[in-house]
């Protein structure tokens, strides 16, 4: 893309010398020979396919055709078409240069075509185009049968650090150990995984800082593995680090209500994303008074909003918000959506009067304890005062009945 806004202004460059320095470009455009003999325009020389070991960031070197090697007064450019196995469709650039430099899944053959553009003063400005030819670059498979790692994908969770894990292949030859290898523009030579992560089956991840990647460009990672029956198959990925970003939860939710409206409230989630890079889901469940459940979901993309309102329905009973986040189109191609906030609910309507009778039956079961204590305590002072009448009485017999009765009887008395 850069190499291209290069070309493009080289030629914007150089067609504006034309318009301003006309006689000069004219008798350097005159040299074409008759166009009988004009030449055959041949496709580049020496093409070559070079991987200086970037896991997919390959050069492609040529040379001027021999048949153009003495050519003056043309302008020659090559065409080059390769083939993104990313993408899967052909790619087109123009270049006056002699190499080119784009990212290429090694796990692939890698298919080039080759043509050369002619601009001459004798063809009136109008381009010559020669024969494409294609070149096909087929590294050798090496690596155990089915030892390629499965399910490889990364994830930059609040752009504070990057996980990417994978499972193994199908075929796991006995001690088996996984690599993982990184590379980005800004490092002379690729590095190994700085930190792995280990289940008990052995490494199944990498944990990336964030000062160990590098966004808007090219990220590429390799999974090989070595065992005692031989190397594992190498899986190669490149990804953009910005289009892996997870948010973290939206925290700190606050539901409101004011005027027949629910409003809304969060704070961004915490973490490096910018507020700006953020948009978000609502998830509103409402409860109505027959019962019935509603459930509705809005995406806010209002920049740095983080407030969304609602008309009460009439027939609603409760209302619940669950909010969850992404890296908006306005920071990154694609991202993925942060883990549902806890939900936050509305005040059911119907729980206030709920609430009220409850208070009401708590103070009346209070005072009717309260009052039976007291017909308790009444009843039992009563009970003692008779027993103390009753025992002053018996006493008073008994000292009666004693001084006349015989002494046989007493045991009755006792
Ligand atoms: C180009 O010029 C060189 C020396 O001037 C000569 O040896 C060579 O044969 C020429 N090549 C062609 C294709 O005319
Ligand atoms: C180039 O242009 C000239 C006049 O401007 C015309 O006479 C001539 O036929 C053209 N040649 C070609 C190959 O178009
Ligand atoms: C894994 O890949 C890295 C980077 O290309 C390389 O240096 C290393 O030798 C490879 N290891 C195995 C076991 O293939």
């Amino acid at each position: 893309m850069l190499l291209l806004n290069k070309v493009h202004a080289c030629l914007s460059a150089f067609a504006l010398l034309l318009l301003t320095q006309e006689p000069v470009s004219t008798s350097e455009f005159t040299d074409c020979g008759d166009t009988d003999n004009f030449p055959t325009v041949d496709p580049p020389a020496n093409i070559e396919i070079t991987d200086p070991g970037f896991l997919g960031y390959i050069s492609i070197h040529w040379t001027r055709p021999a048949s153009l090697q003495n050519l003056t007064g043309c302008s020659v450019r090559y065409q080059l078409r390769y083939y993104d196995t990313y993408e899967e469709r052909w790619r087109s650039v123009r270049t006056a240069k002699l190499t080119y430099t784009a990212q290429f899944d090694l796990e692939k053959p890698i298919k080039v075509r080759m043509l050369t553009v002619l601009k001459c003063a004798c063809t009136n400005g109008t381009e010559v185009q020669g024969e494409e030819t294609e070149w096909v670059y087929a590294p050798e498979p090496t690596g155990v049968a089915g030892s390629r790692i499965r399910d490889f994908h990364c994830v930059y969770y609040g752009k504070e650090y990057m996980e990417c894990t994978w499972d193994s292949g199908p075929v796991i030859p006995p001690n088996s150990q996984h690599y993982l290898y990184y590379w980005h523009r800004e490092m002379d030579e690729t590095k190994e995984c700085p930190e792995y992560i280990i289940l008990s089956e052995g490494r199944r991840g990498c944990r990336f800082p964030q000062k160990s990647l590098l966004e808007f460009s090219k990220f590429n990672l390799c999974v090989n593995g070595s065992s005692p029956a031989g190397n594992l198959k190498t899986a190669y990925f490149s990804i953009e680090v910005q289009n892996h970003v997870k948010p973290e939860v939206v925290s700190s939710v606050h539901v409101s209500e004011i005027d027949g409206e629910l409003k809304l409230d969060w704070s961004p989630p915490s973490g490096q994303v910018p507020e700006h890079c953020l948009e978000y889901e609502v998830e509103s469940s409402t409860t109505m008074k027959n019962g019935k459940e509603k459930k509705e979901n809005t995406v806010i993309q209002n920049l740095e909003d983080t407030s969304y309102g609602v008309p009460k329905e009439t027939e609603s009973q409760k209302t619940c918000f669950r909010i969850r986040s992404k890296v908006n189109m306005y920071c990154a191609d694609e991202g993925f959506w942060s883990d549902w906030s806890q939900a936050e609910c509305t005040a059911e309507d119907n729980e206030k009067t709920q609430y009220l009778s409850l208070v009401g039956l708590v103070v009346i079961g209070i005072a009717g304890v309260i009052l039976l204590c007291l017909l308790i305590w009444i009843l039992k002072q009563t009970c003692i005062k008779k027993m103390n009448k009753k025992d002053a009485l018996y006493t008073l017999y008994k000292e009666k009945v004693n001084e006349t009765m015989p002494n046989i009887l007493s045991p009755i008395f006792k």
